[in-house]
C-alpha cells in the first residue's frame, strides 16, 4: 500500500515537472529554464548558417505571464488549446486563424473595443493567431524580401512568435491605414491603445526605447495580453522581460 502511494506521488510529480505545473496568469517570478539545445538557424537567402544565442523552451507555455521572445521559445507543436474568434471588427471577413485569440484574451480585447468606440475610436483586428507553420511561411517570405538579418528587427523566427500563444493581436484603426506599418506610432488609435490598453490586461509589447531589451523595433500595433499584471507593466513603463526579472535578449 505504501509502496503504490510513494509511486502515485513520483507520477505526480514526474507530470508537474514535464508540464512546468501550468502555473496560472499569477506568475511573475522569474522563470526556471531548462536549455534545449543551441540553434543554427539557417538563412534560406545565402545559405550561411547564423548562430542564434542560447534558446531556451519556455517554461509555462499556458501561462497569460508566458514570456515568448528570441530567447524563449514555444514548443513546434504548441497550439494554445481555448481559441475562439472575438466578436470585434477585423480588416478582413473570413473567419480564418489569424482571427482567433485564446478566450481571455477574447473576452478583454472585445471590452477594449467597446470601450474605445465609446471613446470615438474605432479599432480593427489586423492578425491575432499564429501556428508556428504559418509563422514559418511569414518569416520565410521576409528574409526573402529584406534578408535575414533585418528580417529579425521585426518578425519572429518560427517558435520565438508571441501571435503563436494566441494572445497577442495587431491592431489598426477601422480604415486600416498604417496598419502594422511605423505611421500608425502617431495615429489617434495608437495614442489610445498605449494609454488605455492596461486596463483591458493588454501591454504594447515593443515599446519605442526598449528595442535592447525585447530585440524588435517599436510595434504600437503590436498588443499582448498579459492579464493583471498589464497594469504594474505600464505604470512602471517596463516590458515583460524587466517585470519577469529575466535578461534582455541581448544579453
Ligand atoms: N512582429 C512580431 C515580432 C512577430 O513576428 O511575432
Ligand atoms: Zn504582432
Amino acid at each position: 500500500m505504501i509502496k503504490k502511494n510513494i509511486s502515485v506521488l513520483l507520477v505526480f510529480f514526474l507530470i508537474i515537472s514535464l508540464t512546468g505545473c501550468n502555473k496560472n496568469s499569477n506568475e511573475s517570478s522569474s522563470p526556471k529554464t531548462s536549455k534545449i539545445n543551441q540553434m543554427n538557424i539557417s538563412n534560406p537567402s545565402d545559405k550561411r548558417k547564423t548562430r542564434i544565442s542560447a534558446v531556451t523552451l519556455t517554461p509555462y507555455p499556458t501561462s497569460v505571464a508566458s514570456v515568448v521572445n528570441k530567447k524563449y521559445y514555444l514548443p513546434i507543436t504548441y497550439v494554445p488549446k481555448n481559441l475562439v474568434y472575438p466578436k470585434v471588427p477585423f480588416l478582413f471577413k473570413e473567419k480564418i486563424e489569424k482571427r482567433k485569440m485564446r478566450q481571455e484574451a477574447a473576452r478583454d480585447l472585445e471590452k477594449m473595443f467597446a470601450a474605445a468606440k465609446k471613446d470615438r475610436i474605432y479599432l480593427s483586428g489586423v492578425s491575432a493567431y499564429r501556428s508556428y507553420a504559418t509563422q514559418k511561411v511569414l518569416f520565410n517570405n521576409y528574409v526573402k524580401r529584406d534578408g535575414f538579418k533585418k528580417a529579425l528587427t521585426y518578425s519572429a523566427i518560427p517558435g520565438a512568435s508571441e501571435h503563436q500563444t494566441g494572445l497577442a493581436i495587431d491592431v489598426s484603426g477601422a480604415d486600416g491605414i498604417c496598419a502594422v506599418s511605423s505611421c500608425f506610432g502617431s495615429k489617434k488609435e495608437a495614442a489610445w491603445l498605449s494609454k488605455n490598453s492596461a486596463n483591458f490586461g493588454f501591454i504594447v509589447r515593443y515599446p519605442k526605447g526598449k528595442e535592447s531589451i525585447t530585440g524588435y523595433k517599436y510595434e504600437p500595433w503590436h498588443l499582448r495580453y498579459v492579464g493583471h499584471i498589464s497594469k504594474p507593466i505600464k505604470n512602471r513603463g517596463i516590458t515583460l522581460e524587466e517585470y519577469l526579472g529575466i535578461q534582455s535578449v541581448s544579453k
